[in-house]
This record gives C-alpha cells, structure tokens and sequence, in this order.
C-alpha cells in the first residue's frame, strides 16, 4: 500500500517558479536518500515538466509527495493545467514534436528518467502529468 507522508503545493505563476519547482524536487531527493543519478533524473523532469507547464499553458501548479510503500521512498510530482491541452499526445510521447520550435524532447525524455508516468490531456481543458520516483532497497 502506497501513502502520502507530506506534501507540498507550488505554484507555476512566473518563469522564476520554474526554479522553485526543481529546487524542491532536489532537495526532497536528497534528504530521502536518493541515489545522484537517480535524484538528477526527478531534478531534470520536474525542471521540463514545469517548462513545459509555464511555456506551453501560461501557468499552473506542481504537487509534490513524499510517499512510502512501508520500505521506499518515493517522490510523486503533479503537475496541473488549465492551458491549451495536446492535441497530437502520441507524436508528444514519440518526442522530436514541438509546437514551441525546440526540440521536442521534454515530455519523451522525461518518460524515461522516471518509474511511473501518466499524462492526461484535452484540448482546451488542460493537462496532467505524473510521474513518480522510488528509491533502491
Ligand atoms: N502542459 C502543456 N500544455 C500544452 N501543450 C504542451 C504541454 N506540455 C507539452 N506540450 C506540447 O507538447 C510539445 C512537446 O513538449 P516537449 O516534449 O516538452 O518539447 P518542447 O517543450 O521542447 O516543445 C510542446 O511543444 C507542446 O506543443
Ligand atoms: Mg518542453
């Protein structure tokens, strides 16, 4: 069974907050026990997926939860918006798509540095994306 130990709510109203937003991933990984490599992975995504949120949607809020399986840690990252939505989700997965003329590597890439992802998306209503992070035994 998986709970919630602490969590914490940011918002996305600025491009500074994108800032506050990795910070917190960092040092909540840090001070769980995360691994280097593992806790650069969470900085990284919640550093694209707070991009993402504030370049793409115009604002929002991240969530962040400490959770426990009764023997990891692990790092759940929310992120929420009322933006435009993704119209094209599977080219966003596939990666190399970008509507912002980048690379089109944040959400594809993101996908990877983590255990668990989910993003749920309408077009016009906004987007969701999870993704969660556990500590080794
Ligand atoms: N929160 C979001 N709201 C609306 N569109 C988004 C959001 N996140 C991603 N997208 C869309 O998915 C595309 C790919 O995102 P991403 O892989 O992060 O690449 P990039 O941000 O470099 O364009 C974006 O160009 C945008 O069209
Ligand atoms: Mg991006």
């Amino acid at each position: 069974m998986v709970e919630t130990v602490q969590s914490w709510e940011v918002p996305i109203a600025r491009e500074d907050d994108i800032v506050l937003v990795r910070r917190k991933a960092r040092a909540l990984a840090q001070e769980r026990g995360f691994d280097a490599f593992a806790a650069a992975a969470l900085t990284t995504a919640a550093s694209e997926l707070a991009r993402n949120v504030w370049v793409h949607a115009g604002g929002g809020k991240a969530i962040i939860e400490e959770l426990t399986d009764g023997y990891r840690t692990g790092i759940r990252m929310t992120f929420v918006d009322e933006g435009p939505g993704i119209t094209d989700v599977e080219r966003v997965l596939q990666g190399g798509f970008s509507t912002a003329r980048s690379l089109g590597l944040g959400v594809s890439g993101t996908r990877r540095l983590v255990e668990e992802f989910d993003l749920q998306t309408a077009p016009g209503r906004g987007t969701r994306v999870v993704i969660v992070k556990w500590t080794r035994f």
